[in-house]
């Protein structure tokens, strides 16, 4: 099965980009499932519900989150219904929605998808090792599972990695989210799991991680906010990865990193092609 994971939506321009290319991506690439982390999709900061359906409506089958989950104050009570919606697995007991969960691929095929958070330089949840074993070990692949995807929602590329070679052999793929710059290590783990350390977001690349650059300079100069962060406006670059599962094995087969429009577009030059 094919399975494409695209990074944070960032506001207005990188939403409307990957609502926009969605549809086209599915039907070109024969796309059996597709993943995309909507925590900054609202204006930077959070995901409205309205948003979340515009996003499932061009063909996202889940959508995952993190440190930015609650920042609309709605999706507390709205994530109740929206099984599709997920929140980090290690939210404290208690929390609302769901941190995993099954889905059924277009091809019948069952995926388990599971959003993690890391706790180096963030918000410190539980430990992100001890809840992805539980699910892993509760859902196996192969077995309960035909294909597992894990958003491992982490500042630090060490604990990314870490947690992918935690579930080498145990998850089709565990890709990093929340840095919002696509990294160039996608490669296919010794035990067949396929990672990315971070799929990039989907947003204007002109900007501070997907913010309008003056505030962010600013802070940094004079350490003394001295406006909001707002998404900045340009033309976005759609950043993500896409697999090949073995319909067997639930491990990966080939894994590619996807970069259409703005900054980042990374199709080579015509000129490459000649003598
Ligand atoms: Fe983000
Ligand atoms: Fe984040």
């Amino acid at each position: 099965m094919r399975l494409l994971f695209l990074g944070d939506l960032v506001g207005r321009t990188g939403r409307q980009a990957a609502i926009e290319i969605l549809p086209s991506l599915v039907e070109k690439h024969r796309l059996d499932f597709v993943i995309v982390n909507g925590e900054n999709a609202a204006a930077g900061f959070g995901i409205t519900e309205e948003i979340l359906q515009d996003v499932l409506d061009a063909g996202a089958d889940v959508v995952t989150t993190g440190n930015h989950v609650w920042d609309q104050r709605d999706t507390l009570v709205y994530i109740e219904r929206q099984e599709r919606l997920l929140r980090p697995v290690n939210f404290p007991s208690g929390a609302p929605g769901r941190g995993a969960n099954l889905f059924t691929a277009r091809n019948g095929a069952q995926v388990l998808v599971m959003n993690a958070m890391g706790r180096v330089f963030m918000d410190s949840l539980d430990d992100p090792f001890t809840a992805v074993d539980m699910v892993l070990e509760s859902s196996p692949l192969g077995r309960v599972a035909d294909a597992i995807v894990i958003d491992m929602h982490a500042e630090a590329t060490s604990e990314k990695q870490a947690m992918a070679h935690f579930a080498d052999g145990r998850a089709s793929l565990v890709v990093g989210t929340h840095t919002h710059v696509p990294t160039a290590d996608h490669q296919i783990l010794p035990g067949g799991t396929a990672y990315m350390s971070d799929a990039g977001m989907c947003g204007d690349y002109d900007s501070v991680l997907g913010m309008e650059k003056d505030e962010p300079v600013s802070r940094f100069l004079r350490k003394i906010p001295s406006g909001r962060f707002t998404p900045a406006k340009g033309t976005a670059t759609v950043c993500g990865v896409a697999v090949e599962i073995d319909d067997a094995t639930g491990l990966a087969l080939d894994i590619a990193p996807l970069r259409i429009g703005g900054q980042l577009s990374q199709t080579l030059p015509p000129s490459w092609t000649q003598g």
